[in-house]
C-alpha cells in the first residue's frame, strides 16, 4: 500500500440556505470526522477542511422567499450550520465560507488559468429573460406548470411534487419567480468546459486506476463515462457569485459548481501557509467525503478541472454515502420532512454521541437507509446503554466495591484461558478496526467496538467476581487450602477479573474515541488519565492503567431514551411537515402514510396488491429508471413467527445475499419456492417487519381471483442479472 506523508480531508460544503439535517451528518460529515479523528490519533499530519457554499441559485431563491438579501441569508445560515457542526463535535481544522475574499480570488484565478490556456469554449444560446427585473432566469428562477403532473409551481430544473427533472423549456406557462412576468427568450454568451476532451484521462484514472473505489461511486462514474460527457457551461447570468474575471462579462458569475469545490483550496489557504504541500505534493492523500448527489462533481468535473489546471493532485478516494431516509420517507426540505441538527441539539442536550452512534451504526454506506426514532431508541437503549455503558459501569462499580477503588494487581498464577482469550480479543479488535477504517467501512468498525464491550460483559458474567467475595460460590482452586487462603485465592480471581476489565475499558476509550469523542472524554476523566492515552499506538496494550492507581466514581455515559421522547419526535416531524405542505402535497403524504399502515397490517408487500384495477398515472422514463430491478434466486424461506402472511426469504443476488420479508405465506409453502427465481426491487429502502429488516421487495403478479404468481425470467439465469 502507498505510504502518504500527509492527509487532506474535505467534506462537501453545505449550501448556506438552511440548517443541516441528520442526513447531511450521516452522508459525509460524520464519516469524515471519524476518519480525521482516527488519523489524528495515529499522529498523522491531517487537515480537515470544510465551509459554507454561499453561491448559486439555492441561496438567491431563499433570499427571495425570506425577503432578505443573499448576503443576509448566508450570514444567517453560515452561523447556524457552523454552530451545529461544532456542537456535534465535527472537528474541522477550518470551517470557512465561499463569500470570503480569499475564495473569490482563488476561484477567479483558477478560471483565468484555464481561460488563458484556451480551455473554454465561448457559446451563445437563447435563455429565458425577465424584462421587468432585467435578468436571465436560470434553473429555479423560472416557475411553471409541470408537464408531467400538472403542478403549477414546478421549477425550471425540477418538479418537487412528482420529482421529474425538467428543463425550463418544458414548463407550461412559464413565469419569472422574481416578478411573475412572462419571460422572453434572449441571447446570452457563456463559457463552456468541454468535458468530452477529458474522457480518455478520466476513463484511465477512474475506471482503470480506481477500481478500489466504493461500488456505488465507481458505478455512477462508469455510467456517466459510458454515456459520454458533454461541454458544461461554467458561467451563469447572475449578480450573486464570483464575478467572471473577463472584460465584457458584466452580470456574469462563475457557475456554483465551478467555484464551490475550489472552496476546498481556498479554505486550506486560509488555514495554513503550507497549503500547497497539501494540494500539490503527490505524497498527500486527498479524500473527498460527500453524499451521492455530489458524485459527478467530485469524481468527474472537479478532477477534470484540476487536471486541466495541472498544478494539483487528484483525490485518492471519494467515499460517497447514499441517502438517509426519515421514517420511511425521503428527506424533503420543502416538505420539512427532516430532522434538523440544531433542533436535535435543543431537544437532546449533551446527547451528541447518541446521535453520532445511531447515524454511524445505521450509515447509508452501500445503499439508502432509513432513520426511525424507534431505531434511535432501540440502538441507544439496547447497544449503548445495555452493552457499552453497562460494561463500563459494572467494571467501575465492582472495582470500587471489591478492589478499594484502585486498579488491582494481575496475578499471573491464577490467569486462565478465559482471561487470556479476552486479552487477545483486545489486540485482534485493534487490527480489525484499522482494516475497516482504511476501507471507509465505518459502521462495521463501530460494530467491532460494541462487540468488544459485549465480550467484556460476557467475561464478567462468566467470572462473577461479585459472587466470589460474598461467598455464594466456592472457589475454583479447591485443594486442601485453609480457609484464610481460600479467601485470598478468591481475591486473586476478583483482582484479575477487574484488572482485565479495566484494561479493556481503557482500550474501549481509545477505540470509541474517533466515533464518540464526548464519551471518550468522560472515560478519560473517570480513569484519571491524560488525553494522550487515547493515542492509537496505545490501542491493544493491556497495561494502560497502572496497578494501585485509584480511579474516580463511574459517570453515567448514556441516558436511556424513553417511549415518550420517541412519540414526541415522531409527532414533531409530522406536525412540522403538515404545516409546511400545500393541501395537495399533504393529501398525498397522508395517502402514502395510510398505504404504509395498511401494508404493515395486512403485510401486502406485492406492489400489485389490491391495486389491480386502478390504472396509474403516466410516468416519465426517469421515474422508471429509478428502480433497480434484479433477478434473485430464493435460497431459503421460512415462516415469520406470529405473522401468518409473512415469509422470510433469503435471496441470492449474485454479489450478495439479502433478507426480504414478503407477504406471500398464504399462497406458497416455504419448501416449494426454494430455488425459484424472482424479480427483486433491489433499491427499496429497508424496512422492519416484525423485527426483521427487509431489504427489498419481490414482484408478484396477481390474477382476478387474487392468486399470486412469481414474475421470473423464462429460463434459469445468473442471480444478480439486471431487469430493465
Ligand atoms: N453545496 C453542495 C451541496 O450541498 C455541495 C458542494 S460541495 C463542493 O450539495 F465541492 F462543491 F464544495
Ligand atoms: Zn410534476
Amino acid at each position: 500500500m502507498k505510504e502518504f506523508k500527509r492527509y487532506l480531508l474535505t467534506a462537501a460544503l453545505p449550501y448556506a440556505n438552511g440548517p443541516v439535517h441528520i442526513g447531511h451528518l450521516a452522508g459525509c460529515y460524520l464519516p469524515a470526522d471519524i476518519y480525521a479523528r482516527y488519523l489524528r490519533a495515529q499522529k498523522k499530519d491531517v487537515k480537515f477542511v470544510c465551509g459554507s457554499d454561499e453561491h448559486g441559485v439555492p441561496i438567491t431563491i431563499r433570499a427571495i422567499k425570506e425577503g432578505i438579501t443573499p448576503q443576509e441569508v448566508v450570514d444567517k445560515y453560515h452561523a447556524i450550520i457552523k454552530d451545529s457542526f461544532e456542537q456535534m463535535g465535527i472537528s474541522f481544522d477550518i470551517y470557512s465560507r465561499t463569500s470570503n475574499a480569499i475564495h473569490h480570488k482563488t476561484a477567479s484565478d483558477f478560471f483565468t488559468n484555464l481561460y488563458n490556456k484556451g480551455l473554454f469554449e465561448e457559446k451563445e444560446t437563447e435563455q429565458y429573460y425577465d424584462e421587468e427585473k432585467k435578468t436571465f432566469l436560470a434553473d429555479r428562477y423560472i416557475i411553471g406548470t409541470c408537464p408531467v403532473c400538472g403542478n403549477e409551481n414546478a421549477y425550471g430544473d425540477q418538479c418537487e411534487r412528482c420529482g421529474s427533472s425538467l428543463s425550463p423549456e418544458q414548463l407550461i406557462n412559464p413565469k419569472s419567480a422574481l416578478s411573475d412576468a412572462v419571460p422572453v427568450k434572449k441571447k446570452t454568451t457563456h463559457w463552456y468546459f468541454p468535458l468530452q476532451n477529458y474522457e480518455p484521462f478520466l476513463k484511465q484514472w477512474i475506471l482503470e486506476e480506481h477500481k478500489d473505489w466504493k461500488n456505488n461511486v465507481y458505478g455512477q462514474c462508469k455510467s456517466w463515462l459510458d454515456k459520454g460527457l458533454q461541454a458544461r457551461a461554467m458561467t451563469r447570468d447572475s449578480n450573486w457569485g464570483v464575478k467572471v474575471p473577463l472584460p465584457n462579462a458584466e452580470g456574469k458569475v462563475l457557475y456554483v459548481w465551478f467555484d464551490a469545490p475550489i472552496g476546498y483550496i481556498s479554505a486550506t489557504k486560509e488555514l495554513t501557509d503550507n497549503w500547497a504541500d497539501y494540494w500539490c505534493k503527490k505524497d498527500t492523500k486527498l479524500v473527498h467525503f460527500i453524499g451521492k448527489d455530489n458524485i459527478v462533481f467530485h469524481c468527474i468535473i472537479f478532477p477534470a478541472m484540476l487536471h486541466a489546471h495541472g498544478n494539483f493532485i487528484l483525490p485518492d478516494n471519494v467515499p460517497a454515502n447514499e441517502f438517509l431516509n426519515i421514517e420511511g420517507d425521503k428527506v424533503s426540505t420543502s416538505r420539512n420532512w427532516a430532522v434538523w441538527v440544531d433542533e436535535y441539539l435543543k431537544d437532546f442536550p449533551d446527547q451528541q454521541d447518541v446521535l453520532r452512534y445511531v447515524l454511524c451504526a445505521n450509515a447509508p454506506e452501500t445503499k439508502d437507509n432509513d432513520f426511525t426514532w424507534k431505531d434511535f431508541q432501540d440502538r441507544t437503549n439496547g447497544e449503548l446503554v445495555a452493552i457499552f455503558g453497562n460494561f463500563v459501569n459494572r467494571t467501575f462499580v465492582l472495582m470500587h466495591k471489591l478492589c478499594k477503588g484502585k486498579v488491582p494487581t494481575l496475578h499471573a498464577d491464577v490467569l486462565d484461558d478465559t482471561d487470556r482469550k479476552l486479552l487477545e480479543e483486545i489486540t485482534a479488535t485493534k487490527t480489525k478496526i484499522e482494516n475497516l477504517l482504511e476501507q471507509y467501512k465505518f459502521r462495521d468498525a463501530l460494530y467491532e467496538v460494541i462487540d468488544l464491550a459485549r465480550k467484556g460483559n460476557k467475561y464478567l458474567q462468566e467470572k462473577e467476581p461479585w459472587k466470589k467475595v460474598t461467598g455464594d460460590k466456592l472457589p475454583v482452586t479447591s485443594d486442601n487450602l485453609g480457609n484464610l487462603q481460600l479467601v485470598s485465592g478468591n481475591q486473586k480471581l476478583v483482582d484479575n477479573a477487574l484488572h482485565i476489565s479495566l484494561q479493556l475499558t481503557a482500550n474501549l476509550a481509545i477505540f470509541i474515541n474517533p466515533f464518540l469523542p464526548f464519551t471518550a472524554k468522560k472515560l478519560i476523566y473517570m480513569m484519571k488519565v491524560v488525553d494522550k492515552m487515547l493515542e492509537w499506538e496505545n490501542a491493544g496494550k493491556t497495561k494502560l492503567l497502572s496497578v494501585g492507581y485509584s480511579l474516580r466514581a463511574p459517570e453515567l455515559l448514556f441516558k436511556k431514551i424513553e417511549d415518550e421522547e420517541v412519540k414526541r419526535q415522531v409527532e414533531k416531524l409530522q406536525e412540522a411537515s403538515s404545516k409546511q405542505q400545500s393541501p395537495i402535497d399533504k393529501k398525498e403524504n397522508n395517502n402514502k402514510k395510510m398505504e404504509e399502515i395498511k401494508s404493515e397490517e395486512s403485510s401486502k408487500v406485492s406492489p400489485m396488491g389490491g391495486d389491480l384495477e386502478g390504472a396509474k398515472s403516466t410516468i416519465q422514463y426517469d421515474d422508471f429508471a429509478k428502480l433497480d430491478l434484479k433477478v434473485g434466486t430464493i435460497l431459503s424461506a421460512e415462516k415469520v413467527e406470529k405473522a401468518d402472511k409473512l415469509l422470510k426469504l433469503e435471496i441470492d443476488m449474485g454479489a450478495e445475499k439479502r433478507i426480504i420479508v414478503s407477504g406471500i405465506a398464504l399462497h406458497f409453502k416455504p419448501e416449494e419456492i426454494k430455488g425459484k427465481q424472482v424479480v427483486v426491487v433491489a433499491n427499496l429502502a429497508p424496512r422492519k417487519m416484525r423485527g426483521i429488516e427487509s431489504n427489498g421487495m419481490i414482484l408478484m403478479a396477481e390474477d382476478k381471483q387474487g392468486k399470486l404468481y412469481f414474475v421470473s425470467p423464462d429460463t434459469l439465469i445468473d442471480a444478480g442479472s439486471n431487469v430493465s
